[in-house]
């Protein structure tokens, strides 16, 4: 049978909706999988979506890794939906916003070494409104002059109160301030601004700046598995993480019902030092299958050798656990606290990895490049 040459266009031209068809079924095939299931180390759009939220992140995102050994897993990226917004910088050092001090109090229980407060500012009157999303850390300028009479430099802290803020009103931003303390040929030095800040009364205004970060962010995807790994003030950044996972209030309001597994570990000196502890509880009882707390108590717990349970001991009492999850492509991993348990934990990893046959020094930087690995250590 012969076709004249305009029914050969248009017959082309109808088999376009087809292809297109075609080629968004096998694209959803490749990051699905067959089986319904997504393949190891890639992740989601969804998730994409939100690492997007990085100009940097976009700049290396899509780059594959370049070597691969047969022991480490290639771990997969996607490619690029739109960010959602995640406000930086909205108050500079030299325009901050005044927030005033709501309230002040101790988060130590009796026998705690040392002081952790958890400081509330309001933000009304804020303008633009001083908005932050989980992960965010603030500036504060803290009051008076350095030794050379110049004004205090700022200081970061990681925003411990979900976007909502603890009120669930939307305009406070809360913190959890370790005091700085050290001896110095046989005088106790207090640190500047985290001693300010404890010292703190409420209705006294304090200047603050930022937002700013984008490496604490959390996946958007409800299916998202979160593992952190936080010691002392560390616990910041999770406290926003859990309150939004499972916070009943917090969570009707931002409607984010998460499914996934989140586990908590957490490193303190004494049980009396643990933050937010009772929470953290609650939230267990309450979500037993989605939400697992495992405490590290240093001076009161001894790991296999005697010595100081850290954190780093239970990830390798748990490794086994640790790596199935790390395994699954929703799968991220937060640290966050003294810089000095990094090396702790990468030597739990490198262990945990090598059980696996994975060789952890190949595998780290693929998923931190997956976004899958974070870390505010300090
Ligand atoms: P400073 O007066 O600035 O003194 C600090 C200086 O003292 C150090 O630079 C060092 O030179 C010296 N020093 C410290 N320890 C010793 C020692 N043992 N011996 C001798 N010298 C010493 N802190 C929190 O409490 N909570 C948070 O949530 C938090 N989040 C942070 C997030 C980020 C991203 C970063 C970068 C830091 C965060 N910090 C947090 C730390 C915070 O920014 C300050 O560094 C901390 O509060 C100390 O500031 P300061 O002004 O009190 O101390
Ligand atoms: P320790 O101080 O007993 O050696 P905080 O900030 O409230 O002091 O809590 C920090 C916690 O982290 C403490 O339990 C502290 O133990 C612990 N820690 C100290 N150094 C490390 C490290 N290198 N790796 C992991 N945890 C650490």
């Amino acid at each position: 049978m012969a076709y004249n040459q305009t029914e050969v266009v248009l017959g082309g031209i109808a088999h376009i909706p087809l292809i297109i068809g075609m080629f968004y079924v096998v694209k959803a095939l490749m990051y699905r999988g067959v089986d319904g299931k997504l393949a190891p180390f890639s992740f989601s759009y969804r998730e994409a979506a939100q690492r997007r939220t990085s100009a940097t992140d976009t700049a290396t995102a899509d780059v594959k890794p370049k070597k691969q050994s047969p022991s480490a897993p290639v771990v997969e990226t996607a490619s690029k939906p739109t960010p959602p917004a995640v406000p930086i910088n909205l108050y500079k050092p030299k325009t901050p916003f005044e927030g005033t001090v709501q309230e002040n109090y101790s988060l130590l229980k009796e026998g705690a070494t040392g002081r952790v407060n958890h400081i509330t500012f309001d933000l009304s009157g804020s303008d633009p409104h001083l908005s932050y999303v989980e992960g965010q850390s603030i500036g504060i300028i803290p009051a008076g002059e350095d030794a050379n009479g110049k004004p205090h430099k700022l200081r970061l802290y990681s925003i411990a109160s979900t976007r909502h803020g603890d009120n669930l009103e939307g305009k406070t931003v809360s913190l959890c301030v370790r005091q700085l303390q050290y001896e110095k040929e046989g005088q106790t030095i207090n640190g500047v601004c985290s001693t300010y800040l404890c010292n703190i009364n409420p209705g006294a205004k304090v200047k603050i700046t930022g937002p700013v970060g984008k490496e604490m962010l959390l996946p958007e995807d409800e299916d998202a598995n979160v593992i952190m790994l936080a010691t002392g003030t560390g616990i910041a950044p999770m406290r926003t993480y859990l309150r939004r996972m499972f916070e009943p209030a917090e969570r009707s309001k931002n409607g984010w019902k998460f499914a996934g597994k989140a586990w908590l570990f957490m490193g303190a000196p004494h049980t009396a030092n643990l933050l937010y502890d009772d929470d953290f509880e609650r939230y267990q009882r309450d979500f037993p299958d989605n939400f697992h707390y495992t405490k590290a108590i240093s001076r009161e717990q001894q790991n296999l050798k005697g010595g100081r349970m850290y954190i780093q001991d239970r990830v390798m009492e748990h490794s086994d656990e640790i790596f199935k999850m790390i395994e699954n492509p929703k799968t991220h991993v937060y640290m966050c606290g003294l810089k000095g348990m990094e090396p702790g934990i990468d030597e739990a990893m490198v262990a945990a990895a090598s059980a696996k046959g994975i060789d952890w020094a190949e595998l780290r930087p693929q998923l931190k490049k997956a976004h899958r690995w974070h870390v505010e250590t300090y």
